[in-house]
C-alpha cells in the first residue's frame, strides 16, 4: 500500500478543505494517507512517504513562508526524498491572482529534491495541480479528489 503524505498551511479554511479532498482521493484509491498542517511535518515524514501532496494559499504568487519554511527544514533529508511521487495544489483570491505560479513554485522544490512531479493527464483538471479560487466549489474539489487519486497510483507503481 503506497504512504501519501498531504500537507498543507491554509490560515483561513480554504487550502485545507482542497487538503481534505485530495487525501480523500488517495485514500479511495487504497492509499495509507497522513494529512498534516506543514507546521507539524517532520524531514522524517517526508522520507517515510512514497508520495507528498503540497498545499499552499496563493502569497503574492508563490507559496506562503510556512510552506516555504517545510522545503528549508527539509534540507536534513536531502538526497532521500529522490524518485518519490510530488504534486501540489493551491487557493488564490482570484483567477489571475499567480495560482499557477504558485504551482509552479512548489514543484520546483520537489524537482530539486529529485521527486517525479505528477503532470496532468487532462482528466485531473490543473495543468500544474490543483486549483481553487477562494473556497473550492464543486469542481475543485474533485480536481482535488482526482490529483490524490492520481498520486497514489503512480506512487502504487513506482514507489513500492
Ligand atoms: C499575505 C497574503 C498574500 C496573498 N497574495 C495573493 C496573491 O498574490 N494572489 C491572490 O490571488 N491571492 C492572494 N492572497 C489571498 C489568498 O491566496 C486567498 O485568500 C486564499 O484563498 C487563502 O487560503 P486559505 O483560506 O487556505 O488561507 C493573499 C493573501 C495573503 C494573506
Amino acid at each position: 500500500m503506497a504512504r501519501i503524505l498531504v500537507a498543507y498551511y491554509s490560515r483561513t479554511g480554504n487550502t485545507e478543505k482542497m487538503a481534505r479532498a485530495v487525501a480523500e482521493g488517495a485514500k479511495d484509491a487504497g492509499a495509507d494517507v497522513d494529512l498534516k498542517r506543514v507546521e507539524d511535518v517532520e524531514p522524517d515524514d517526508l522520507k517515510s512517504a512514497d508520495g507528498i501532496v503540497i498545499g499552499s494559499p496563493t502569497y503574492y504568487g508563490l507559496m506562503s513562508a510556512e510552506v516555504k519554511q517545510l522545503f528549508d527544514r527539509s534540507a536534513k533529508v536531502r538526497g532521500k526524498l529522490e524518485n518519490k511521487i510530488g504534486a501540489a495544489f493551491t487557493s488564490s483570491a482570484s483567477i489571475e491572482g499567480g495560482n499557477q505560479t504558485t504551482l509552479l513554485s512548489i514543484i520546483q522544490a520537489m524537482m530539486i529534491h529529485g521527486m517525479v512531479v505528477a503532470g496532468d493527464p487532462m482528466e485531473t483538471g490543473g495543468h500544474y495541480g490543483a486549483i481553487a479560487i477562494g473556497s473550492p466549489d464543486d469542481n475543485s474539489l474533485r480536481t482535488c479528489r482526482k490529483l490524490g487519486e492520481r498520486v497514489a497510483m503512480l506512487a502504487e507503481k513506482i514507489c513500492r
